[in-house]
């Protein structure tokens, strides 16, 4: 088991160690390439990183970001849109710049070329640094479900019921996704998850067997990856791992 794992006392001190490490990955590399995931779990880490970057006056603006996943034919000034979600979560309260944003455009006409695109544009600026992570409670990363090849790529996939159910309503049954094989290219991965709700992923994922039925169980082949936990969601590790 290489997954180091962190566990704190609660949400709030989980989102604060998340944005911490965010915060100082750019101080120490100004063009670091960032993997960035959407999710309640993120709001308060986003929050705090805008505060951070404020604090200890860090410019992003030279620091490029891949958003892990869309919706398959939302608009990005749609509401329901991941891209929406991000301008006005994190983009719009700190200083990255518009032309250094890649997101996947969820209504691009050829939607293959649209993923083949991405996965090309990572690899141009040299893959990705520090990719960051939050968790479904059926252990999906990304839009990954269970099921899908710890090789896959950038591609469209169909959202599972409850995938539909934790996200708002009304949003499409696809998506547009990072694979889990590009997740996995990642040079570091933090993987943050909080509350009862994702106790049950926590456990599969750290303890369980590594298979296609948790998506996230792939992360224990990765060299470099930190788990970090509030007391919630560690709370089915019986050991310390
Ligand atoms: C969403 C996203 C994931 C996210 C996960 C957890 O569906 N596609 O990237 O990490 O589910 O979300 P939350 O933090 O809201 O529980």
């Amino acid at each position: 088991m290489t997954v180091k794992i962190i566990v704190l006392k609660n949400k709030k001190e989980a989102a604060r160690r998340t944005a911490e490490i965010f915060v100082e990955a750019v101080k120490r590399k100004p063009n670091i390439i960032l993997g960035l995931p959407t999710g309640k779990t993120f709001i308060p880490i986003y929050r705090e990183i805008a505060k951070l970057q404020r604090k200890k006056k860090i410019s992003f603006a030279r620091v490029k970001t891949f958003n892990l996943d869309e919706f398959f034919g939302l608009k990005s000034e749609d509401k329901r849109s991941f891209r929406y979600w991000m301008n006005k979560n994190l983009f719009a309260k700190v200083d990255t710049r518009k032309e250094n944003i890649f997101f996947l455009d969820g209504t691009a006409g050829d939607f293959k070329k649209e993923c083949s695109d991405y996965e090309r544009e990572i690899k141009k600026f040299g893959g990705i640094d520090l990719q960051f992570l939050g968790l479904g409670v059926n252990g999906h990363i990304g839009f990954n479900e269970p099921g899908s090849s710890f090789a896959s790529r950038t591609r469209r996939v169909k959202l599972t019921r409850s995938t539909l159910k934790a996200n708002a309503a009304g949003v499409p049954h696809f998506a547009l996704t990072m694979g889990i094989g590009t997740i996995l290219r990642a040079r570091k991965i933090i993987l943050t998850a909080t509350g009862k709700s994702k106790s049950c992923a926590v456990k599969e994922m750290v303890c369980g067997k590594i298979s296609k039925k948790i998506p996230a169980s792939a992360l224990r082949s990765h060299k470099n990856i930190i788990l970090i936990l509030d007391k919630d969601a560690a709370s089915e590790l019986k050991t310390k791992v």
